[in-house]
């Protein structure tokens, strides 16, 4: 799949198949996401692979917003070793570029995934580190429920050209 494919096709999924992603595919995605731009090429991330149901369902309970993890067969918890970024707050923007390597190469692979937002909500960022048992320089930055999907949603057209600016503002 081109990559202009993959971007167009990339939709939250929420509804999984009972059906498991093999190992190699999950290292597709880790690949893909440590390919992603660092600022000074720091590659602050980490990446947690939550496949046991325990976890998942803990993770759910965490997360005002994630129901779909009582059916993905797997999360990745993006997280970021802060002592590593560049400077401070980098690290948002390194694992927000990670996060997006991630959704197009589960989409190119026939993975449905969603991102679950963690950081910058300081109550889900301790509970999710609680569970994970994070280390304190460790911050989770968001959750990406991942499956097989279970329905199928169209591309959207989001092009606006009133949020374009060219030269000033
Ligand atoms: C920072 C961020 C946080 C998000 N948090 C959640 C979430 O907690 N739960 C959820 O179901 N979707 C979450 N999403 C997915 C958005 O709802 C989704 O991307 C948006 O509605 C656009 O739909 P699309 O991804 O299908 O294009 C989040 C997306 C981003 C970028």
């Amino acid at each position: 799949m081109y990559t202009l494919q993959a971007i167009e096709k990339r939709r939250s999924i929420r509804k999984f198949q009972d059906k498991t992603i093999s190992a190699e595919q999950i290292n597709v995605l880790l690949k893909a996401a440590m390919l992603a731009p660092t600022a000074r090429n720091c590659q602050e991330w980490e990446f947690v692979v939550v496949k046991d149901r325990i976890i998942l369902n803990a993770l759910k309970e965490a997360h005002p917003h994630a129901q779909m993890l009582s059916t993905a067969d797997c999360a990745i918890v993006v997280c970021a070793d802060t002592e590593r970024e560049w400077e401070d707050g980098y690290w948002t923007g390194d694992c927000g570029a990670a996060t997006e390597n991630i959704l197009l190469a589960a989409t190119d692979i026939g993975l449905g995934s969603v991102w679950l937002g963690v950081y910058p909500n300081q109550e889900r960022m301790k509970a999710i580190a609680d569970i994970l048992s994070l280390p304190s320089k460790v911050k989770p930055f968001n959750i990406i429920a991942l499956g097989y999907p279970d329905e199928e949603k169209e591309s959207v057209e989001r092009f606006d050209k009133n949020k374009i600016h060219y030269e000033r503002w």
